[in-house]
């Protein structure tokens, strides 16, 4: 095999560069693990972008067309850091379909298209490696794929969005509002371009839909997933929770449920003890239940240029040892299951809700005789004095079903005058 294999990259921007600075930092150490140099020999860059001083500096070429990379015989490994769905997606295709092996950490692509993309490369006997995907420096999918291939895998409960958890962080700690600490986070460069996608859960449910194909061999489509962001927290109700003994996490969760999963992604109170209570600001998390191993947790930075690139350089690395020993064409995992998705009278939680009530008598009543039909018992209740009018009631219910709380959420709707202010998942006991 050639001592120096080239690589093509598409994108040159924080992530892009990151992998140039890893490359050139790390040359000596990786030549020695892998017994050949890795150079990003051309870089794919939209028209009109100046990225002249990276080029002098890393030596390479800048194209504007992808098929200067992909008709360059020498280039036999593309990345891919673009991200969203196109033009990614067609380059991927097309890089598979010229002979080149892929490196991405496009999340939103692998969860919506992975199927799509894995079966092709695996038809065009390349490689497909994704590992900077979920939870950008931690190296979870590795872990789950080859460490844990062995174990039973009953739960994945993950911390995945930085942005959020440096919002909910900030608010518990620092009392500050929601938007302030978006714009933070913003300026920070945790976030999405469309912070959209970070706030309303749907960057957690991409990565949650991800780790679900890597723990339970499981294809789960985005709508499957059910998915509620941080959008309009209130402050107070992170503030009960804390009292409670909790903190608010948007966590992502795929659990195991005899042969079915649940995937969810959502603001949940979690046991101050839960090693998950203790991440805090940036930083990601994947806590992992299996009947081997027992409790595991995997901690680190979930986004940022050089995390990221150290996973796809490492994703790189692993293609020119499968290149060496003439075994390429596998799949990242191997692990197909039938998807089966737990139904909601299985799909059991203890849950807080917070209400706002008419303050006068016989309200409690009402809210007890509600739950009583429910079938749902009373876990903790609060009351907080309100304005004279209205109180805030806060509870957590004994464990329930999905089924149970509709039932409970149906019936305040239809027979009280109270509002449901939050409704959030309790977990971590
Ligand atoms: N916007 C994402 C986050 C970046 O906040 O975690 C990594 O996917």
């Amino acid at each position: 095999m050639e001592k120096t294999v080239k690589v093509g990259l598409l994108g040159l921007g924080v992530v892009g560069t990151g992998v140039l600075e890893i490359l050139a930092d790390h040359q000596e150490k990786i030549k020695k693990s892998i017994g050949a140099s890795l150079v990003v020999s051309k870089a794919l860059i939209r028209p009109g972008e100046d990225k002249s001083a990276l080029a002098k500096k890393y030596n390479l070429e800048l194209v504007t067309e992808l098929e200067a990379i992909l008709a360059d015989p020498e280039i036999a490994i593309v990345v891919e850091v673009m991200g969203r769905i196109e033009p990614a997606r067609t380059f991927i295709k097309k890089a598979l379909l010229s002979g080149k092996h892929v490196v991405t950490a496009n999340k939103d692509l692998l969860a919506q298209y992975g199927s799509e993309l894995v079966d092709l490369a695996r038809d065009q006997q390349r490689n497909l490696y994704y590992e900077a995907s979920v939870a950008g420096g931690i190296p979870i999918l590795r872990t789950i794929a080859n460490s844990l291939a062995a174990d039973d895998i009953t739960e994945v409960l993950g911390i995945v969005n930085g942005t959020t958890n440096y919002m909910l962080t900030k608010m518990v700690q620092e009392h500050r509002t929601y938007e302030e600490t978006l714009k933070e986070a913003q300026e920070l460069g945790f976030a999405e371009s469309d912070p959209t996608n970070d706030v309303d859960g749907i960057d957690a449910a991409y990565k949650m839909v991800i780790l679900s194909k890597f723990a339970f061999g499981m294809t789960v489509t985005m709508d499957q997933v059910k998915i509620k962001g941080i959008r309009g927290l209130a402050a107070e109700d992170v503030s009960m929770a804390d009292r409670l003994g909790y903190t608010v996490k948007l966590i992502g969760s795929t659990i195991k449920k005899d042969d079915s999963i649940s995937v969810e992604v959502g603001p949940v109170l979690v046991a101050h003890h839960h090693p998950l209570a203790s991440i805090h600001n940036e930083m990601n998390a994947v806590f992992i239940k299996s009947s081997g191993i027992g409790e595991s947790m995997y901690y680190g930075p979930g986004a940022g240029s050089r995390p990221t690139a150290t996973s796809i350089v490492a994703d790189l690395m692993t293609i020119v040892n499968k290149m060496k020993k003439n075994t390429v064409g596998h799949r990242f995992t191997g692990y197909t299951q039938p998807t089966k998705i737990t139904p909601p009278t299985e799909n059991i939680s203890k849950y807080f809700l917070s209400l706002e009530m008419p303050d006068e008598h016989g309200q409690f009543l009402k809210l007890a005789e509600i739950m009583s039909q429910a079938e749902v018992g009373f876990e903790q209740v609060v009351q907080e004095k309100g304005d004279g009018a209205h109180a805030r009631v806060v509870l957590i219910t004994h464990a329930t079903s999905e089924t149970k709380l509709a039932t409970i959420q149906q019936a305040i709707k239809e027979k009280t005058k109270y509002k449901l202010l939050s409704l959030m998942k309790v977990m971590g006991e």
